[in-house]
C-alpha cells in the first residue's frame, strides 16, 4: 500500500466506526507549554481537560508533529537508524467520553488484523502494570496476554503538565534477525486512555470524562505495510531521496545514506513548520527550526553539495505531500523564500567561519577544541556553539564547553565594565531607596522632593557647583526613566521656583531614576526640589509610543500574524521597530502598513490606560514581549479593538494625538529581523 493512500484507508475505517474526520491542526500549538505539536492529542488538550466543549463525542485525523527540542526530541537519532523523525505523521482516533478501554482495543485490533490484514502472531501488547481491564480485553479481543510494564512505557502526557493516563502499546515484529531488540519490536499503535490531569506538583486529579487518545506512526505503518525495515525505504521517502540525488548530484551508498535520510526527514521538518508560519531566528521554536535547516545543510555538504539545499528540494515535498497538505503549495514562494534567506545567511557564516576552523583543527590535541575558539567563532562569525560542536562531532572531535562558558562570561563582564559608564557606579549604591515614579503617568507640578544622591565626576557628592554636569537621584519623581525601549524624559529640577538643573535625560538603574544634566546653580544632597518634566518631549514620545503599537499591529494585519516585536526605541517623535519575519517588505507592504497606522492615527480612537493582575492581562489576549519579566499588577494599553499591549510606556489618549506617521525605512539586522523606522508627528507631518 502506498503512503499516501494509508490516510485514507485509517480515516475511513473510523468514519464508518461513527468518527467526524477532522483535517490536521497547525504544527504550532496553542500551548506555551510546547514548542510543536508533538501528537495528536495537543489540540484536543483543552477538550480532554473539560475546559472546552467536545465538538463530537469520536474524532479521527491524521495529525503533523514535530519532535525536536523540549521533552518529546528526536533530532540527534535522526539518519543514524530507519524509524526516527523529527516531523512524523501521526492518526489518531479520539473518544470525548464516548467509548473507552473495550471500543479503543476491538477497534485498533480489528483495523491491524482484519482491515491492513497484519499477521497476529506478528503483534505483541503491553499494559500498565496497574490496568487489569486492559489487559483481560487484550485476553478477550485477541487472545493475547498483555506485557505489563510501569510508568516509564506505559504512562502517557504531552508535557510534565495537563491530561495523562495509563496506555497500551501494540508491537510488531520484524523478525529474529535483528538480535537488537528495538530494530526487532516497533510500536505501532499507543491508545492511552486519559482519565487523569497532572498539576505542576505531579498531582493526578480525575479528568471530569474518560477519553481515549490513540497514536500511530505513519511512516512505521507504511513500512510494514510495504514490507520494509527501514521507514526511509518506503516509496514517498524514496521518491523524496531521489530528489536529492538530483540536487546534490551523488548517488545514494550505504556509507552516505544517513545524509540523505537526515535531508529528507529535515525537509519535511522546515518545509511543513515555515508553512504553518515558524519563522527561523535565534530564540523558541525559530531557533529549533534554524537548527535543523543547518544541519540538513550540514549533511548537505557532506555530500559534496554547496549552497541551497532545501530551497530546492521543496517542490518535490509539495509533489509528494500537497495532495494531503493543500498549504504547502499555498506557502510555496514564501517557504521557498524564507528558506532561500537562511541558506544565504548560513552558507556566509559557514565560509567564515571554516576559515578559521580549517587553521584550528589540525592545532587540536587530545580531540577537543580550546573554548576559547569556540567562543571567538561565536563572537566574531556569529557561529553558535552547537553548529562548531556538530562540526567537530563528524571529524569525532569536542568543544571544550566549559571553557566557551568561561570565555563567555569573561566578555560580559569585560562590556559591562566598558559601556554601562556610570551605572555600577549607581549600582554600587545599595542603600539609596528605590525611587517613588509612580507619578510618571499623571505628572504632579507640585510633587515635592528630596535630592539623595548627587554623582559628579565619577564619584558620590554632597553638593556641586553651577556648570557642573552631574547625575542625581531623588526620592519622587515625575521623570519617566529610559525603560522598555522608551527613552527617559527631559525637562528640570526647580528649587524655590527657580531652575536649578537642566535634565537632558532621565536614566534607570534598577529601580532608581537617574536624571542626567547640568546644574544650573549649587546643589546639595539633602535640597527640597520639584521636578518638571518637558511637556513637548514627553508628548512627542508618547505619540512614538502609542504609533509602535500601531505599527506592531499592522504588521501583523498586513504581513502575518507571526510578527513579533524584538525589540524597540521610542523616541521623541520617532520610532525604531524591530520585528520577526523572513524576508524585505515589498513597497506595496510598506505602503499597506503606512496606510494602516495613519487610518486608524485618524479614525481618532480612545487608547485606554488600565492597570490589572497579570491573569486579566492575559486573559483579555494582551501582547507581552517574550522574554520580558512582568509584575503581578501591569498596565495594558488598549488602542481601540486593534491593539493591545502589556506595556509601562507613556501613551496618548486618543490615536489622533499622534497625528500622522510615515515608514522611512525596512531593512534586516540579521537573519529573520527587519527592522523599521518611523516618523510620527510633527517630524512626519
Ligand atoms: N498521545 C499518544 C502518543 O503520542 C497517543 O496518541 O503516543
Amino acid at each position: 500500500m502506498k503512503y499516501n493512500d494509508i490516510r485514507k484507508v485509517f480515516l475511513d475505517y473510523f468514519e464508518s466506526h461513527g468518527h467526524k474526520i477532522v483535517p490536521s491542526a497547525s504544527l504550532i500549538p496553542n500551548d506555551p507549554t510546547l514548542l510543536f505539536t508533538v501528537a495528536g492529542m495537543v489540540p484536543w488538550k483543552g477538550i480532554l481537560q473539560g475546559t472546552e466543549p467536545a465538538f463530537a463525542p469520536r474524532v479521527a485525523d491524521v495529525q503533523k508533529c514535530i519532535r525536536a527540542g523540549g521533552k518529546h526530541n528526536d533530532l540527534d537519532e535522526v539518519g543514524f537508524d530507519g524509524r526516527h523523525h523529527t516531523f512524523f505523521e501521526m492518526l489518531g482516533n479520539w473518544s470525548f467520553g464516548d467509548y473507552f478501554k473495550d471500543g479503543a482495543i476491538e477497534m485498533s485490533w480489528d483495523l491491524l488484523t482484519n482491515v491492513l490484514k497484519l499477521d497476529p502472531a506478528r503483534l505483541r501488547v503491553t499494559t500498565h502494570e496497574s490496568d487489569e481491564e486492559s489487559t483481560e480485553i487484550w485476553r478477550r479481543v485477541a487472545g493475547k496476554e498483555a506485557i505489563r510494564m510501569g510508568d516509564k512505557d506505559n504512562w502517557w502526557s504531552a508535557g510534565d503538565t495537563g491530561p495523562c493516563g495509563p496506555c497500551t502499546e501494540i508491537f510488531y515484529d520484524f523478525g529474529d534477525q535483528f538480535d537488537n531488540e528495538d530494530d526487532r519490536w516497533v510500536e505501532v499503535w499507543n491508545d492511552v486512555f486519559m482519565q487523569y490531569d497532572r498539576d505542576a506538583n505531579g498531582n493526578l486529579t480525575p479528568l471530569p470524562k474518560q477519553n481515549v487518545d490513540t497514536g500511530a506512526g505513519l511512516e512505521r505503518w507504511a513500512a510494514i505495510l510495504q514490507g520494509k525495515v527501514d521507514n526511509y525505504d518506503t516509496d514517498l521517502f524514496t521518491n523524496l531521496i531521489n530528489a536529492t540525488q538530483d540536487v546534490v548530484g551523488v548517488k545514494r551508498t550505504d556509507e552516505n545514506t544517513p545524509s540523505f535520510k537526515v535531508i529528507a526527514d529535515h525537509l519535511r521538518a522546515v518545509g511543513f513548520a515555515i508553512a504553518d508560519g515558524v519563522i527561523p531566528s535565534n530564540t523558541d521554536r525559530g531557533y529549533v527550526i534554524r537548527r535543523i535547516l543547518r544541519r540538513a545543510m550540514r549533511h548537505g555538504q557532506i555530500l559534496g553539495h554547496r549552497g541551497a539545499l532545501l530551497s530546492k528540494l521543496y517542490p518535490a515535498l509539495v509533489t509528494e505531500m500537497g495532495d494531503a497538505y493543500p498549504e504547502l503549495a499555498r506557502e510555496q514562494s514564501r517557504v521557498v523564500e524564507i528558506i532561500q534567506n537562511e541558506e544565504n545567511a548560513f552558507a556566509d557564516l559557514l565560509q567564515n567561519g571554516m576559515k578559521l576552523l580549517d587553521v584550528e583543527i589540525p592545532r587540536v590535541q587530545n580531540g577537543v577544541l580550546p573554548g576559547e575558539i569556540a567562543f571567538k567563532l561565536f563572537d566574531t562569525y556569529g557561529f553558535p556553539l552547537d553548529l562548531t560542536q556538530m562540526i567537530l562531532r563528524d571529524k569525532n572531535m569536542d568543544v571544550d564547553v566549559a571553557g566557551f562558558e568561561r570565555a563567555m562570561a569573561e566578555q560580559k563582564e569585560r562590556s559591562r565594565a566598558n559601556t554601562k559608564g556610570t551605572r555600577t557606579l549607581w549600582e554600587s549604591q545599595t542603600d539609596l531607596p528605590a525611587t517613588d515614579d509612580s507619578y510618571k503617568y499623571a505628572p504632579d507640578e507640585n510633587l515635592n522632593s528630596t535630592v539623595l544622591a548627587i554623582l559628579h565626576n565619577g564619584e558620590f557628592v554632597q553638593s556641586a557647583k553651577s556648570g557642573d554636569e552631574v547625575e542625581i537621584a531623588l526620592d519622587k519623581t515625575n521623570f519617566y526613566g529610559t525603560q522598555g525601549g522608551q527613552v527617559g524624559d527631559a525637562g528640570e529640577i526647580t528649587r524655590d521656583g527657580a531652575t536649578v538643573m537642566t535634565v537632558t535625560e532621565a536614566a534607570r538603574v534598577d529601580n532608581i531614576v537617574i536624571h542626567k544634566g547640568v546644574l544650573t546653580d549649587d546643589l546639595s544632597v539633602g535640597d527640597a526640589v520639584k521636578t518638571k518634566i518637558n511637556g513637548n518631549t514627553r508628548m512627542q514620545t508618547a505619540r512614538a509610543h502609542t504609533a509602535t503599537h500601531l505599527l506592531q499591529a499592522a504588521l501583523r494585519h498586513v504581513l502575518n500574524e507571526d510578527v513579533e516585536q524584538r525589540g524597540s526605541k521610542v523616541s521623541p517623535d520617532s520610532v525604531r521597530f524591530d520585528f520577526s519575519f523572513g524576508r524585505a517588505m515589498t513597497a506595496e507592504e510598506k505602503q499597506a502598513v503606512e496606510d494602516l497606522v495613519n487610518k486608524w492615527i485618524a479614525s481618532d480612537m480612545p487608547v485606554s490606560h488600565e492597570e490589572m493582575s497579570i491573569d486579566d492581562a492575559k486573559k483579555r489576549g494582551a501582547m507581552a514581549l517574550f522574554g520580558e519579566k512582568y509584575g503581578d499588577t501591569v498596565k495594558v494599553i488598549s488602542a481601540g479593538d486593534v491593539s493591545c499591549e502589556l506595556c509601562g510606556g507613556t501613551h496618548v489618549y486618543h490615536t489622533g494625538e499622534i497625528l500622522h506617521a510615515r515608514i522611512n525605512k525596512e531593512k534586516s539586522i540579521s537573519s529573520g529581523i527587519r527592522r523599521i523606522t518611523m516618523s510620527v508627528g510633527t517630524l512626519a507631518e
